[in-house]
């Protein structure tokens, strides 16, 4: 019995070239050329199986590969000058906050980029969604066919709270996790304990609104033990639903925030909340704190007519809002069960399609953005 890290089974994953060229978002006459040119090797069907067709068949690792090298040759345009933070937040529940923060993670991943998920909300749910269960023990872990890897040992509070002079509760393990091997995007997952991070902070001195963006940005510098992010080009934080400190200190160090606003639900309200929000950290801060938001759409059926309805609440905030929308699904939900985010399930079905889509458009802004403080 082979034990796995993770909850999920990604030897399974594996895709034709059609599937491969659409995470790559590239065609797959490219892909072919990348593949050559790069001497990234790609397993054939007829390796294990001689009577297969030999048609290529790509593993998530191997697209990871592939992406890394396609940036490293400058064939894609991304920001150069990170870590940026982007932060997923909106005060409400169930608006698609974990699915968005892991879906672009990942498709961030795939355009080259070096991830760092960081899961900032108690409930856990974007440490499910890239294949681990907060509530496993080390006890058990065999039980279950899986490694000491795939036990969540330290939390972001194992950064945050020595920072402000705090212990934390023991544990093992390594803090940075890796789901899908070195080059896919890494994870810091969350469990009960994250807990910790919010009471210290609530406790500390000072502007406690800056002090993540200030330890983010000497984590950058790797001034930090422990918790180097110099390498990662982009932080994703998957913030908690409720009004906390630790999603207004994610507020106030991220570049982008991402507001994902449920159309089929009255979503609006929070949008309020949230520039309100933003504007009062940018009036206390001035021109250090200038997080851009971004509204993203979610659960779009353009059929309904109280989505249109909501669709036109939101032209209120017409420039925030992102140019794709992510449609209704059912496969979202049901991917849940399977520990991966749904993208690496089914490369080409629409929910993958949109949300490589509005990442392209993240990418575009993330550029932009350094194109800027180039001038300034
Ligand atoms: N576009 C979508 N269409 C249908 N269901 C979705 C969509 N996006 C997310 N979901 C589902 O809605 C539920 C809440 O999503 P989640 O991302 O966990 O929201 P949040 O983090 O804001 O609470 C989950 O069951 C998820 O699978
Ligand atoms: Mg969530």
């Amino acid at each position: 019995m082979i034990l796995r890290s993770t909850y999920s089974d990604t030897s399974g994953l594996q895709y034709r070239l059609r599937a491969a060229s659409a995470l790559l978002g590239i065609t797959d006459n490219t892909t072919k050329k990348y593949v050559d040119e790069s001497g990234i090797r790609v397993r054939r069907a007829n390796e294990d199986d001689a009577k297969a067709v030999a048609v290529r068949l790509f593993d998530p690792d191997t697209l990871f590969k592939l992406a890394q090298w396609r940036r490293a040759k400058h064939y894609i345009k991304t920001p150069l000058k990170g870590p940026y933070v982007v932060a997923v937040h909106i005060v409400k529940g169930g608006t698609g906050k974990t699915t968005t923060a892991a879906e672009i993670a990942l498709h961030l991943q795939l355009a080259g980029m070096k991830v760092l998920a960081i899961d900032l909300d108690v409930q856990s749910n974007l440490t499910q969604y890239m294949g681990y269960e907060a509530d496993l023990e080390l006890k058990d872990a065999e039980a279950f066919n899986l490694t000491s890897e795939a036990v969540v040992g330290k939390t972001f509070a194992h950064v945050v709270c020595p920072y402000v002079g705090r212990g934390t509760t023991d544990s093992v393990g390594e803090l940075i996790k890796k789901p899908f091997g070195e080059h896919g995007p890494h994870l810091i997952p969350s469990d009960a304990n994250l807990g910790d991070m919010e009471y210290a902070v609530s406790a500390s001195k000072g502007a406690r609104e800056l002090l993540l963006r200030k330890l983010l940005a000497e984590a950058a510098q790797g001034k930090i033990p422990g918790f180097d992010i110099s390498k990662y080009d982009v932080i994703v934080m998957d913030c908690p639903p409720n009004v906390s400190m630790t999603s207004t200190m994610a507020l106030a160090s991220a570049d982008i925030i991402v507001a994902p606003v449920r159309l089929d639900a009255f979503g609006v309200k929070g949008l309020g909340r949230l520039v309100g929000e933003i504007n009062l950290l940018e009036e206390s801060y001035g021109h250090n704190v200038h997080p851009e938001l971004v509204i993203l759409a979610t659960h779009f059926a353009p059929q309904l007519s109280r989505i249109q309805r909501m669709h036109q609440a939101l032209q209120a905030y017409q420039k925030n809002l992102a140019p794709v929308s992510i449609s209704v699904s059912e496969d979202f939900p049901k991917s849940l069960e399977h520990y991966i985010p749904l993208s690496l399930q089914k490369p080409l079905s629409q929910a993958s399609r949109e949300y490589k889509e509005f990442t392209d458009y993240l990418i575009k802004r993330l550029v932009l953005i350094e194109e800027q403080r180039a001038k300034a």
